[in-house]
């Protein structure tokens, strides 16, 4: 079957996606990231899917990790290859879901809620099938996901807020029949001027479902942390950093 993936990235998205995304390149956040998927590695080679514009990928590299990417983006290769250090990670441009590269890799990563861009459960098992046939007999695959807040809908109700600061109100939607959901972004200007942004849709899992879905690829859980420095996962947690382990040989 011929799969239709739209590139939500592309040049208009690509210019801007660092900005957008300061807070996620603040050290404090990749810090502990570099440091945990370098662990990982092992000194082995490390893929990560959707790679971006290198945002851990270069990052990782500098730390002495080989990394390759694969990303469905031209453009937001274009942004990666134009940094400092991009030329330290290699990328295929393709579909996370089905794209092979050569080698074996002892890490394979997908962070940043990004597994949820792939918006049906039958792409997103291919996604850890395709990361486990990447890895090696006891090598990782690792998803870093924010936890869906169902917990805050009473009834019927679709909508949660996320974030109300005198900048942004965040809302999120949520279909619960489908799995889907969307972030609706009010921000206004200087001027009082209001915009409202709704995001692409995602598919939304708990943990549990990505188990299952490791199971299916012949990955188990290894470990389940609230957050990249290994703080513990609990009930209240709002985010995961899972690493499922191939079983081998
Ligand atoms: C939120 S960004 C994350 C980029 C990078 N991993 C980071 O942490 O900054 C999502 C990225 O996933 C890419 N992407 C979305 N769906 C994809 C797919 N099916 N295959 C490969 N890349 C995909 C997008 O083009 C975009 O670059």
């Amino acid at each position: 079957m011929t799969r239709v993936r739209v590139n939500y990235f592309d040049t208009d998205v690509a210019a801007t996606y660092d900005e957008g995304s300061v807070e996620m390149f603040d050290p404090a956040v990749l810090g502990p990231t570099v440091e945990l998927l370098a662990d990982l590695a092992a000194g082995r080679p490390a893929l990560e899917l959707a790679v971006g514009t290198g945002r851990v990928a270069i990052p990782l590299a500098a730390h002495g990790v080989s990394v390759h990417g694969i990303e469905l983006s031209q453009a937001m290769v274009d942004r990666l290859r134009a940094k400092p250090g991009g030329d330290a990670v290699t990328v295929t441009v393709g579909d996370m879901v089905d794209t092979r590269v050569p080698g074996e890799f002892g890490l394979v990563y997908l962070v940043f809620n990004t597994i949820g861009n792939v918006t049906t459960q039958d792409d997103q098992v291919a996604v850890f099938e395709n990361a486990a046939a990447h890895l090696v007999p006891g090598g990782c695959f690792v998803v870093e996901k924010s936890l869906p807040i169902l917990r805050r809908l009473p009834g019927d109700e679709r909508f949660a807020v996320f974030d109300h600061t005198e900048e942004h109100v965040g809302i999120d939607e949520y279909d619960t029949a489908t799995q889907l959901m969307w972030s609706h972004h009010y921000s206004s200007d200087d001027g009082g001027a209001t915009y409202h942004r709704t995001s692409v849709p995602f598919r939304y899992a708990w943990p549990a479902e990505l188990d299952l879905m490791a199971r299916i690829a012949g990955l188990r859980l290894r470990d389940r942390w609230a957050d990249w420095d290994r703080s513990e996962f609990t009930s209240s947690s709002t985010k995961h950093v899972s690493v499922w382990e191939k079983i081998g040989p």
